[in-house]
């Protein structure tokens, strides 16, 4: 970096200075208040002999802050044909920057800001959305953001006990361990539809293209969290699941880029009206979350450059003298 002042945060740090119960309040602060996130970019690169892969640019800053204003952009790469390379698909960094005079501050881990970031903002999502009393939580998925789903959650809500299902019944296995080790009351589950009717609370985030929820297993009063599906081709609930919900989205750039909001919506099963809104009115008291114990609410997330920044800003002032 040309700035010798400026940081190097490795992953352990980016996560100690992320506890997921002050980063949800971060998050809702940070929403209420907004900030400017022009459209990412999503790149494709070709390269011979593999699939293509995607470069996404994610800036945003802040405006009119007095001091301690801040402008960040996160560098992401997914490349499918790590697997075979026994490489992570998915590699991100975050650099910070002072928003006024544009010098280097950090650079920051992006895999752990984009984790935390993401599961604060759906359990900050489920202040509003689920049940108080909800106490059994079914996550779908058990990679790197689903295994932070159970924390998250119990941050807000007293859950009782965990369920997880992965396509990968190791991967299900390790995240169920690493619970119990913790003293949770974990299970996998084989079978989706008995636990998905069981729970008050599913959350999923994986890779899926096809449905994995489906609505006529959901009981009254359930709340669904979506956080895996970012193209028009992914999928993680059914048209079902979208007919009997409240549908709630982090922003209104879900509508274009989640299949499971964008295949509905091309088929005539969901009018965008019916969407209720997004996390920054829920935020702000602009909106109402739920209405009844009985609703089922369903809440739709892409991810934002604004709560990236707030993660990556929690982090740096929490070095003394930043
Ligand atoms: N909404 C957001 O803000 C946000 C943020 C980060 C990641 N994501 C998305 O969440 C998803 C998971 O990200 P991650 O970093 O945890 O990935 P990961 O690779 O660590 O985990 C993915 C999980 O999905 C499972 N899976 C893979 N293919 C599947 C399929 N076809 N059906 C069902 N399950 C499948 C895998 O077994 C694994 O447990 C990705 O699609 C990612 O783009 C969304």
């Amino acid at each position: 970096m040309s700035d010798p002042r400026a940081m190097i945060v490795d992953s352990e740090t980016t996560a100690q200075r992320l506890p997921l119960m002050e980063l949800i309040e971060v998050l809702r602060e940070a929403f209420a208040k907004g900030c400017r996130t022009p459209l990412r970019h999503h790149h494709t690169i070709t390269q011979p002999g593999q699939a293509p892969s995607t470069l996404l640019l994610m800036p945003a800053w802040q405006e009119g802050v007095e001091g301690n204003g801040y402008l960040g952009i996160k560098i992401v790469t997914v490349v499918p044909g790590n697997v075979a390379r026994k490489l992570p698909g998915l590699t991100s960094t975050y650099m910070l920057y002072d928003a006024m005079s544009g010098v280097q501050l950090a650079l920051l881990d992006g895999n752990v800001i984009t984790a935390r970031r993401t599961v604060a903002a759906s359990a900050l999502a489920a202040t509003y959305l689920a049940r108080e009393d909800s106490s059994r939580l079914l996550v779908i998925g058990a990679g790197r953001v689903a295994s932070l789903i159970p924390d998250a959650y119990r941050a807000v809500r007293n859950i009782q006990r965990v369920n997880v299902w992965d396509v990968d019944r190791g991967n299900a296995e390790r995240l169920v361990t690493n619970l119990r080790d913790r003293g949770l009351d974990a299970e996998i589950v084989d079978n989706l539809e008995e636990a998905a009717a069981a729970a008050d609370i599913i959350s999923a985030a994986t890779l899926a293209t096809a449905p994995l929820i489906k609505g006529r297993w959901l009981k009254p009063g359930t709340h669904v969290d979506l956080i895996g599906g970012f193209t028009p081709n992914m999928r993680e609930a059914d048209d079902d699941a979208i007919r009997v919900s409240s549908i709630y989205v982090d922003t209104k750039d879900a509508l274009h880029e989640a299949g499971d909001l964008i295949q509905p919506i091309e088929s005539g099963v969901l009018r965008p009206e019916r969407i209720l809104g997004a996390l920054d009115e829920l935020c702000r008291g602009k909106i109402r979350g739920r209405a009844s114990k009985e609703e089922i609410t369903l809440y739709k997330a892409v991810g934002t450059g604004l709560a990236d920044l707030a993660a990556a800003k929690m982090v740096f002032e929490g070095f003394p003298g930043s």
